[in-house]
């Protein structure tokens, strides 16, 4: 990759340490003073710099709100990087970025095209926003025991039903790493005239390196949010959000970051994005080089491992239209008496390793620049011996309970915002059926909620959610972990036409 225009430069990151090497005296916030204020044991672990750097809006250090200087000049190099016409720092994660891209774009009532699998982040921006979620229902390949992302066909499809609708949201890596044809997809929304957003939560890297699949702003999305911090070296919160074309309105986008936003944004955050876009404009290709081939080198060993599986670039595009981050590693122990939760368990306490995510069939390993070669090795060593040493307990284990994914789309009957804000009883779970839930209620694995606020239980939703509950998965999302109770809408509350639909 070619050195970009100015791109060694980063300016939020050199005001912050100009200000603090100022040595002025501070009568304002934070609290602690430049680090004199902070607690002893935390200064003695962390140093004392760090915390001369946190500081508050100040003239020479800029405004997140309303930048003038250092933290637009580093917004607009990011934009250059990232190939957007707009670029904006964000410190509350990419749940704040799809928040914003989610409320500057969707009135109350407005339909809104998502995965049923979407990160909660989208659904409970859709409910804050008001708007009416119309869900994609992901497909599932059992033979590779994955949630596969969704297809230009299906989104053509739902475009089709709803023309209506007035933006498509696509997550675009799933967090196993599964990318779409959002090119393809940018086409068919446009050409209905809606605004394309992508949660690119799991993909800010891909615009660094050639062997990646096409970044959302490169794919012709109108906005993305990528977690900067997940996958790149920003610090936890750090993600961005970028902009293209002429659908979003800038204006409105800017009112509701600042809605979202705290008025108090960590400097800190804020200049790691700064470097780590540096980092990546000068850098990118050459580290990511490293990491592709350290996960290629990685991937094949443990495809060596008899009953192991790590999911290959070749298995995903040969059987769909889909592709894969190959630094995101799924490795499964399908085939074999070992759970997911068992090998990461082991190699935690035996090993000193912690995976990304664990469940009854698989491991998820995310791999990123900070990783070493020496760490990849051992990782595959332990996990070829721990295939040895717990041969015995592999033979001899109960088999494993395995449940199947959800089929079913539920009916919808009221809107998630009015089903949440609503007047809601809790009664219990066996007692629900014909009732509208008013929570989320998400079994895990794998991930896609069977029930969203302003859905109808039925039998089928109740029976299975049984099922998953007594394989030992978690159900996540609702007020009662254990699912005995859950909480409805009270039926005193629906008009003639919602009481209609539940008939
Ligand atoms: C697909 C997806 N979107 C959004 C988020 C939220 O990102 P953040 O943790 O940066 O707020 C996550 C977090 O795991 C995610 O997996």
């Amino acid at each position: 990759m070619t050195i970009l225009d100015g791109q060694q430069k980063a300016p939020l990151y050199e005001a912050i340490v100009n200000y603090s090497e100022g040595r002025k005296i501070s009568f304002h916030t934070p609290g602690h003073k430049h680090g004199r204020g902070i607690p002893k044991i935390f200064q003695q672990y962390v140093g004392e710099k760090i915390f001369r750097l946190d500081l508050s809006v100040m003239q020479e250090i800029d405004s997140l709100h309303e930048p003038n200087s250092v933290i637009k000049e580093a917004q607009i190099l990011a934009a250059k990087a990232y190939g957007a016409e707009y670029s904006f720092f964000l410190v509350n994660g990419t749940t704040g970025g799809n928040q914003a891209m989610i409320l500057s774009t969707c009135n109350p009532g407005d339909k809104i095209i998502i995965p049923r699998n979407a990160h909660k982040s989208v659904i409970s921006a859709v409910i804050l926003a008001g708007a009416e979620p119309i869900y994609i229902m992901p497909k599932i390949d059992d033979q590779l025991n994955v949630i596969l992302n969704l297809t230009p066909d299906q989104v053509r499809e739902a475009c089709q039903a709803h023309p209506d609708a007035k933006a498509v949201l696509i997550t675009n890596p799933t967090y196993f790493g599964l990318t779409t044809d959002l090119e393809a997809i940018a086409e068919i929304v446009h050409r209905d005239d809606k605004i394309l957003l992508v949660d690119e939560a799991h993909g800010p890297h891909y615009h660094f390196h050639p062997a990646f699949p096409k970044s959302a702003m490169s794919s012709g999305a109108d906005m993305c949010v990528q977690s900067t911090h997940k996958h790149l070296s920003a610090l936890s919160q750090g993600s961005m959000l970028h902009v293209q074309g002429f659908r979003v309105d800038i204006l409105r986008l800017k009112t509701t970051l600042q809605m979202l936003q705290t008025t108090s944004p960590s400097y800190i955050i804020l200049s790691s994005l700064d470097l780590t876009r540096r980092q990546m404009a000068l850098e990118g290709e050459t580290l990511w080089t490293r990491v592709i081939d350290m996960c290629e080198q990685t991937r094949k060993k443990i495809n060596q491992i008899s009953g192991l599986h790590c999911l290959t670039r070749d298995e995903i595009k040969s059987k769909s239209s889909l592709d894969l981050d190959i630094t995101k590693l799924t490795i499964s122990s399908k085939d074999i008496n070992i759970s997911g939760y068992d090998l990461a368990k082991i190699l935690s306490s035996e090993y000193g390793i912690q995976v990304e995510l664990s469940d009854f069939h698989n491991l998820l390993v995310f791999v990123s620049i900070g990783n070493t070669n020496k760490e990849m090795k051992y990782f595959s060593q332990a996990l070829r011996k721990i295939l040895i040493d717990y041969k015995d307990m592999i033979v001899n284990q109960k088999k494993r309970k395995s449940i199947n994914f959800p089929q079913f789309m539920p009916k919808k009957v009221v809107n998630p915002r009015k089903a949440l804000t609503g007047v809601t009883r809790k009664i219990p779970f066996k007692r629900s059926i014909g009732k509208i839930c008013s929570e989320i209620v998400c079994p895990y694995p794998p991930g896609i909620p069977v029930l969203c606020p302003g859905e109808v239980v039925t039998q089928e939703i109740y029976s299975y959610l049984m099922s998953v509950l007594d394989s030992g998965a978690r159900v996540n999302g609702q007020s009662d972990g254990r699912l005995q109770t859950i909480k409805v809408l009270d039926e005193v509350q629906m008009d003639d036409d919602q009481t209609a639909l539940l008939l």
